[in-house]
């Protein structure tokens, strides 16, 4: 989940204070850190815990011990409201931006208490174990077709045979919207939307895209939940828009405009992470054949297989907190206002956390990781995720046990330092296998 704030017009570096140029005696954000960043992780770790960085959102404080993300996302010192930065560059507004703001800014993952607390418990109940478990044959169903369509003996890109469109499908199931009964389908503009959020410094024309994109959704949201509304009492259905809706007339959800921020948030949240987790993962596995085989022989390995993934190679390295309450951190003071980024991929890593964190390990047991988050906005599709990824996993293993990379090794990857997988996965089954 994306960070975006402004920077703060009260900051003044400590004497003395490490910055993140100063101690690394580089910047951070170059191609090596977008290929791995998790040698800069450690030094940030081991010689600035707390750094300051002008490189994020014109300037943020850099969080990258496990203990010290873990206490930015419980602390109510915190706030998790972020979206003014999308509109205020310093002291200057980009008022073409409100209506973005507008919208986004009501999005569960942007409210504190007692508001979040609020949205939060309606949308739950979009993830009961019963809802999850009655979409299990519909997800195999669909793994299994893609897959059917896949010539493994030519080799396929797995990112636009599986892992981009299956979440998207999982996400619209759940949501109650038929995406292909759409002109343009529900998530068209998508792509404009992670390229925003995922960069550390936007572009006004990034940006613009991005509302564009954003707006358009919230449309097409409006145009569906308008029936909805009417025949709200209708036996029979009971997806997640239904829920919205009902909460919506029961004013728990307050207004159009609070409905459809977590409308396009959910389908955005839903698709743009797990596609990571599965391309990603895919290529973790496929480039260490003691685990892939090992998954071969003994699926009960699996979920922590999957944990494990999440951990070693988080889909989402980093999310944002703005300063409530000035406070002293391993020596720096951290200012009312000031934006803070918790690098949950460093966490991840963190040695005083995991034993050997560099290494990728199936069979470790597990120290819990902060891939979902922490506290009040732990993620909410967990479980979806990790199904998916196990009935994806599965069947390919069922299927295809000597699967392997194809093409280069390099496959080029998504170029943000918030999300890491794979833009293209090519793999492919050795012809003289079964
Ligand atoms: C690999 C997959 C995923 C990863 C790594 C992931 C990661 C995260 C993280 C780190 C947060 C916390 C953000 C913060 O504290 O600022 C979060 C929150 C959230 N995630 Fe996920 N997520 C994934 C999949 C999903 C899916 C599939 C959905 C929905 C279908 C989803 C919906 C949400 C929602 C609604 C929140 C906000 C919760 C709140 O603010 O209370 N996520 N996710």
């Amino acid at each position: 989940m994306p960070v975006r704030g402004r920077a703060p017009a009260n900051f003044a570096p400590a004497p003395g204070a490490l910055t993140v140029v100063g101690c690394l005696g580089r910047q951070l954000l170059d191609d090596d850190f977008l290929s791995d960043p998790y040698p800069a992780y450690r030094r940030l770790r081991e010689s600035a815990p707390v750094a300051w960085s002008e490189e994020f959102f014109g300037g943020a404080w850099l969080v990258s011990r496990h203990a010290d993300v873990d206490m930015v996302l419980r602390d109510a010192r915190f706030s998790a409201q972020r979206t003014g930065g999308w509109v205020m560059r310093g002291s200057e507004p980009r008022t073409e931006l409100r209506g973005f703001q507008r919208l986004f800014a009501r999005a569960l993952i942007f409210l504190d208490a007692p508001d979040h607390a609020r949205v939060r418990q309606v949308m739950a109940s979009a993830f009961r174990p019963a809802d999850l478990q009655r979409l299990v044959p519909r997800l195999t169903q669909a793994i299994a077709d893609r897959l059917d369509a896949a010539d493994p003996l030519a080799g396929f890109d797995f990112v636009s045979t599986l892992a981009r469109p299956l979440p998207a499908q999982a996400i619209a199931t759940l949501m109650g919207v038929d995406d292909e009964a759409v002109p343009g389908g529900f998530l068209e503009g998508s792509d404009e939307l992670a390229s925003f959020l995922g960069a550390i410094e936007p572009t006004r024309e990034q940006a613009l895209r991005a509302q564009t994109a954003l707006l358009k959704m919230a449309a097409r949201f409006e145009t569906a939940l308008q029936p909805r509304r009417q025949s709200l009492d209708k036996p029979g259905r009971d997806d997640v828009l239904d829920r919205l809706v009902r909460a919506e007339r029961d004013g728990q959800i307050r207004g159009s405009a609070e409905l459809l921020a977590q409308c396009v948030m959910l389908l955005f949240a839903g698709h743009e992470t797990t596609r990571h987790l599965l391309a990603n993962g895919l290529q973790i596995l496929l480039r260490d054949p003691t685990a892939w085989r090992s998954l071969a022989e003994d699926r009960a390995l699996l979920p922590a297989a999957v944990r494990e993934l999440l951990r070693f190679d988080s889909p989402v390295q980093y999310t944002g907190r703005r300063v409530t309450t000035e406070m002293t951190l391993h020596g720096q003071t951290l200012r009312r206002g000031d934006l803070v980024v918790a690098l949950i991929g460093s966490a991840n890593r963190d040695p005083a956390q995991h034993e050997r964190p560099d290494e990728f390990d199936i069979s470790r047991r597990p120290a819990p990781s902060l891939a979902f988050g922490q506290g009040p906005h732990v993620c909410l599709g967990a479980s979806l995720t990790l199904l998916e990824a196990q009935l994806v996993f599965s069947q390919l293993l069922d299927r295809w046990p000597q699967l392997e990379l194809a093409g280069s090794s390099a496959a080029q990857r998504m170029g943000s330092p918030l999300y890491r997988g794979p833009l293209e996965l090519l793999v492919r089954k050795p012809s003289a296998t079964p």
